[in-house]
């Protein structure tokens, strides 16, 4: 039987606008287009794990609107279980995202919904959290929902993956949550944000880890966006190079990255090779437009994975 993973964490209905490239503060340009997709990071993971053929059950709230609907009707399409889904009093949770010309993006969300995903929800689903093998979360559902659930997820025993996005300051997570987080996977800015250890050469990103290794940590994975990712745990320091793709849109490239590795950990894959397989899911997502339409299935990693073998191009760098 497939090991249940738990994403507890953000719906969003995003709001994309393409243009050639960012306004500058104060001034006002022309966009392409317009365009609703799917998103929210909570969401987001679970539609990658979903789509990758893994166990997929999700917590979260949408409103009592039609984005509400859409969110839950294409997260459910992609065989996520979001028979627990929440619907609350509030506007279902929007992202109002810039994509320019090289695929770069900035993203603005206002959490609505996400911020009726509270502990009393929780409790009513606690057979879940006892059930599920991995618990992941992000940080757009209230914090202490977030530190609850990983509290909970580690007295049953489950693998906790917080992946800190939007980043949280330095101060923001509790001490003892450190200790009950097997993986925490920032990006540079986000390790930046965490710990306050303030440019991103490599000595400053393991620097960085260091700091939430010694906090109690299991593991710290840098996505390193074209660079690929680190592992950096008590063992040391392994870098694992991306795949080459011209990038459209990195949108969500994080998100597929996060949903990735933990489904290959769930179908018992080791740590590198689930950062690989991970690395190969993320290199698709960036090629495609939009968060949720951007995420490939298991037969398309499989195929880059096997044309990254043949290349040879998928060795780690210490
Ligand atoms: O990580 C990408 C996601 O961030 C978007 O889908 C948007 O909704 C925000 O949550």
């Amino acid at each position: 039987m497939k090991k249940t993973i738990l994403v507890a964490g953000s719906l969003n209905m995003d709001m994309v606008i393409e243009m050639g490239r960012m306004p500058a503060v104060g001034e006002t340009i022309l966009g392409d287009t317009l365009s609703y997709v799917p998103g929210g990071k909570g969401a987001n993971q679970a539609c990658t794990v979903a789509k990758l053929d893994g166990s997929a059950v999700m917590l979260g709230c949408v409103g009592r609107d039609d984005f509400g609907e859409a969110l839950r009707g294409n997260l459910s399409a992609a065989g996520v279980d979001v028979s627990r889904l929440k619907t609350g009093e509030s506007s279902t949770g929007a992202a109002s995202i810039y994509v320019d010309g090289a695929g770069n993006n900035s993203i603005v969300v206002i959490r609505g919904a996400n911020q009726e995903c509270d502990i009393s929800y929780i409790d009513e689903n606690d057979s879940l959290l006892r059930q599920c093998s991995y618990v992941m979360l992000q940080m757009e559902i209230p914090y202490e929902t977030i530190f609850y659930v990983i509290e909970k997820a580690k007295e049953y025993g489950k693998t906790v993956i917080l992946n800190p996005a939007p980043a949280p300051g330095p101060r923001e997570i509790p001490e003892e949550i450190y200790k009950k987080i097997d993986f925490i996977t920032p990006n540079e800015t986000e390790l930046m944000m965490l710990t306050g250890v303030l440019d991103c050469g490599r000595e400053s990103l393991e620097k960085g880890a260091g700091l939430l290794l010694k906090k109690g940590v299991g593991n710290v994975m840098v996505t390193l966006g074209e660079q690929g990712a680190a592992l950096i745990n008590a063992q040391g320091s392994t870098y694992f190079p991306a795949r080459r793709t011209a990038a459209v849109d990195t949108t969500a490239a994080g998100d597929c990255f996060n949903g990735a590795f933990v489904t290959a950990l769930a179908e018992g894959m080791a740590v590198p090779e689930a950062i690989r397989y991970a690395n190969a899911a993320a290199s698709i997502a960036v090629s495609r437009k939009g968060a949720q339409s951007s995420i490939p299935d298991a037969k398309e990693v499989q195929s880059v994975l096997k044309e990254s073998q043949l290349n040879g191009n998928n060795k780690n760098k210490d």
